[in-house]
C-alpha cells in the first residue's frame, strides 16, 4: 500500500508507483485527502499520469490533532482490511505520521521514503513528524549518507537503512524533459518565489518582514501562491503589499513549475522539495528559513540559508545577484541526491526484503535479552570487511568522524567501532 496525500508526496512517490507498475508489483494507492483541491492534488495525478487513488480518506484541513487522528483511525481500518505486506509513505506531513503510527500499532511493515532528514528545529511540525515516523519505521530509505548518519546517531539499526538517493531527482529529470517539449519557457529575467511554511506565513510579523524585504528587490519576482499563503495574505491585510512588488500567480502545475524554476535567475523558497529541484536544475537557491533539513544543498554550494529577517534576506539576495563568481559557483553546484533511479531501487529493495521474509513483524517468541551499545577498537580486525565481523556495527569512527557502516568497508585497523550486542541475563 502506498500512501500519498499532498502535492510533494504525489511528486516524490510517482517514481516508486511507476517502478511498481514496471515490475508488476501488486499495490493499492491511498490518499488521506490532506490536499484535496485540484490545484494541489488532482492535477498532479493527471499530469504525472498516475492512476487515481483507490481510497480517499478525505481528511481535508484542520488542526494537527484533527488531521493526524482522523487519518490514523481510517488508515487502521484500511490496513486491517487490505492486509498489505508493507505500507510506503514519503516525507514529513501529518499524513505520513498517521500512516507510520497506524502500521506500528498493527505490526505491519512501514517503509519511510526520505528518512533521516533533520533540521534540528523541533518548532517545525515537519521535524516532529519526521523523527516520530523514522522511529517506528521498519525500512528506512535515506536519500544521502548524511541522512543515514542522522538515523544511526539516533539509535536506529543500520541494517534497516538503505541509502538510495532522492526520488525527486527521478521526477525532476523525467518531467523537465516533457516540460521542455510541451511548454514554452517564460523568457526574460525573473526570480521565482514560493512560501508556505507555517513558521513564515502564519506569523503576521514574519510574513510582512519577508514581503518588505522582497519589495526592495529590483528584479521581477514570480510568486505562485500556496492556498495557505493566500489565506494569510488576505487575513493579515498584506495583499496590497504583495501585489505591488510581486507577480502573484495561482499554484502552478508540475511541468509549468519546473520550467519556471529552470528559467529563473534564482529561486527564493521555504519549500523542501524546491531546494532539491533547484540544485538538480542548476538554479541558485536562496532559502528563506533559519534551518534546513537539506544541508547537502548548502554544502554543495547551490543553496544559501538567508534567514527570515529583512536585512539578512536583502543582503543575501543582493550578493547572489551581483557577485558573479558566487552566482556561477551556485549554478554549477553538483546535485547530492543521486542518479535519478531511486524509485526503481526502492521497489527492488522492498521486493527483495519481502522475498527474504524481512517485512514480517512478529513478536519475539523467546525471552528478550537486553541490548547494549559499546565502542571497540578495530585493531585486531585490520583487513577484514565489516560484514565479516559477526557483530552488528552501528557506526565507524575514523579520524574524528563517524561514518555510516557500509558492509563492504575494509577496516584499516585504526577505527573505533560502535557495536550493538544482545546481552544474556
Ligand atoms: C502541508 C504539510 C507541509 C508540506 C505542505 C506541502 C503538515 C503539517 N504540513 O502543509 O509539510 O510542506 O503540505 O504543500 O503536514 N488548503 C487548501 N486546499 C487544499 C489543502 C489545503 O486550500 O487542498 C488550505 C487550507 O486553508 C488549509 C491550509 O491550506 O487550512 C493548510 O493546509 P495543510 O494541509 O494543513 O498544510 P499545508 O500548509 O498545505
Ligand atoms: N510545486 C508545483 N507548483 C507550485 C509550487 C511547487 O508543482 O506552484 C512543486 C515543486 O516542484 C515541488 C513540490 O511542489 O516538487 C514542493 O511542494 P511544497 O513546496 O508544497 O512542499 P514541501 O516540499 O515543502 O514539502
Amino acid at each position: 500500500m502506498l500512501v500519498a496525500s499532498t502535492r510533494p508526496e504525489v511528486i516524490k512517490l510517482a517514481p516508486v508507483l511507476r517502478a511498481f507498475e514496471r515490475l508488476g508489483v501488486e499495490h493499492t494507492f491511498v490518499t488521506t485527502g490532506q490536499h484535496y483541491d485540484d490545484e494541489l492534488f488532482w492535477r498532479f495525478i493527471r499530469e504525472l499520469e498516475l492512476k487515481e487513488p483507490e481510497y480517499n480518506i478525505d481528511v481535508r484541513s484542520g488542526t494537527h490533532a484533527y488531521q493526524t487522528a482522523r487519518a490514523l483511525e481510517e488508515l487502521e481500518r484500511l490496513i486491517q482490511r487490505d492486509a498489505p505486506e508493507v505500507v510506503i509513505a514519503e516525507g514529513d506531513t501529518n499524513s505520513v505520521l498517521s500512516t507510520a503510527l497506524a502500521c506500528a500499532k498493527l505490526l505491519v511493515a512501514f517503509a519511510h521514503v526520505e528518512a533521516g532528514l533533520r533540521s534540528f528545529d523541533r518548532t517545525m511540525p515537519e521535524e516532529v513528524n519526521r523523527v516520530l515516523a523514522d522511529h517506528v519505521s521498519t525500512v528506512l530509505f535515506a536519500p544521502t549518507l548524511r541522512a543515514a548518519d542522522n538515523l544511526v546517531n539516533e539509535g536506529i539499526l543500520p541494517e534497516s537503512i538503505f541509502v538510495v538517493g532522492n526520488t525527486i531527482v527521478d521526477a525532476t529529470l523525467h518531467h523537465i524533459e516533457i516540460a521542455r517539449r510541451r511548454l514554452k519557457p517564460k523568457g526574460g529575467e525573473y526570480l521565482l518565489l514560493t512560501l508556505h511554511r507555517a513558521e513564515n506565513v502564519d506569523s503576521r510579523e514574519r510574513f510582512e518582514g519577508i514581503l518588505r524585504a522582497l519589495a526592495e528587490v529590483e528584479q521581477e519576482i514570480l510568486f505562485p501562491v500556496h492556498p495557505r499563503t493566500m489565506q494569510r495574505l488576505r487575513e493579515f491585510g498584506l495583499m496590497e503589499l504583495a501585489e505591488s512588488s510581486l507577480t502573484l500567480l495561482p499554484p502552478a502545475g508540475y511541468l509549468e513549475f519546473l520550467l519556471m524554476l529552470e528559467g529563473a535567475k534564482a529561486v527564493l523558497t521555504d519549500s523542501g522539495g524546491v531546494q532539491e529541484e533547484a540544485i538538480v536544475l542548476g538554479t541558485p537557491c536562496i532559502t528563506l528559513r533559519t534551518s534546513t533539513e537539506r544541508p547537502e544543498t548548502v554544502e554543495a554550494g547551490g543553496n544559501i540559508l538567508a534567514g527570515v529577517d529583512r536585512e539578512s534576506i536583502l543582503r543575501v539576495v543582493r550578493r547572489v545577484l551581483t557577485d558573479e563568481e558566487l552566482y556561477l559557483r551556485m549554478k554549477q553546484a553538483k546535485n547530492p541526491f543521486g542518479d535519478g533511479r531511486s524509485g526503481e531501487r526502492i521497489a527492488k529493495i522492498l521486493l527483495e526484503l519481502g522475498e527474504r521474509g524481512k517485512l514480517r513483524i512478529e513478536p519475539p517468541s523467546k525471552v528478550i535479552r537486553t541490548r547494549q551499545r559499546r565502542l571497540i577498537h578495530a585493531g585486531e580486525h585490520r583487513g577484514r570487511k565489516l560484514s565479516e565481523l559477526g557483530v552488528r556495527v552501528c557506526r565507524v569512527a575514523l579520524e574524528g568522524r563517524f561514518r555510516y557502516p557500509e558492509p563492504e568497508r575494509v577496516l584499516r585497523g585504526d577505527e573505533m567501532l560502535e557495536v550493538e550486542e544482545e546481552v544474556s541475563w
